[in-house]
């Protein structure tokens, strides 16, 4: 008998793959840009990092409301230790998707520098100029950024190892 294993909605799909592709992009910008010789194409590179980085925070916190309202569904016969790993080890994600971009903006509220956002508004700052304190909220962002990065290639791992491997449902419930 074929048993309909429940996907994700639409709205929590969509949010997961603009997350995604925002992240990754986040990730090789903020490399770039540090590596970047100084002048306009760095400013540039700048402001589309932290442009990024605002965006992931406003779908982290829509996303978080949706899931109040539809819950991830549940992957029949996967055993409870999996399934707790796997909901504290998505609930370390959120933390991180939260803290990255609080931190650089106020790491950038810090150092003061403008944060513009696609060029549209202006984030206000969140805490006043103080460069000893810009300096320890980006050390820790630059720190965390390599966190997030292992967490996210775990995160593919089990993924694929879920899909290649054990062959059950859990990537089919994410994919359009
Ligand atoms: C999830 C969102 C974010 C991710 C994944 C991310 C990731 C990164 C990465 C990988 C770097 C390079 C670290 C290095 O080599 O020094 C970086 C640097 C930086 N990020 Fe972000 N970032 C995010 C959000 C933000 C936001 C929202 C802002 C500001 C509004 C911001 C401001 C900065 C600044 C100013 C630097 C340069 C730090 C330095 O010069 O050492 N980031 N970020
Ligand atoms: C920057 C990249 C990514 C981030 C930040 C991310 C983040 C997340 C988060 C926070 C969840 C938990 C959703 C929830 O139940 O509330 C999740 C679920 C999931 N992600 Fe990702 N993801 C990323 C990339 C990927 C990629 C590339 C794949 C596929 C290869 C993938 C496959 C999945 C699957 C299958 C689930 C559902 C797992 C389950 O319900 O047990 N993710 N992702």
């Amino acid at each position: 008998m074929q048993t309909q294993t429940p996907r994700y909605t639409g709205a929590a799909k969509l949010f997961h793959w603009l997350t995604a592709l925002s992240v990754m992009t986040a990730i090789v910008l903020g490399f770039a840009m540090v590596d970047a010789s100084p002048g306009p194409g760095q400013n540039k590179l700048y402001d589309l990092h932290r442009s990024f980085g605002a965006l992931i925070l406003l779908l982290t916190g829509l996303r978080l409301l949706w899931r109040l309202y539809a819950p991830p569904p549940k992957v029949p016969g996967l055993p409870a230790w999996q399934e707790k790993a796997a909901l504290y080890l998505h609930r370390l994600l959120y933390v991180v998707l939260f803290a990255m971009p609080l931190l650089g903006w106020a790491g950038t509220s810090a150092f003061p520098a403008t944060i513009m956002v696609f060029g549209l508004f202006e984030l206000p700052p969140i805490v006043g100029p103080d460069r000893e304190l810009s300096k320890l909220l980006l050390g820790i962002h630059w720190r965390l950024a390599f966190v997030l990065c292992a967490m996210i290639l775990g995160h593919i791992g089990a993924a694929l190892y879920h899909h290649f491997i054990l062959k059950d449902e859990t990537l089919k419930r994410m994919l359009p």
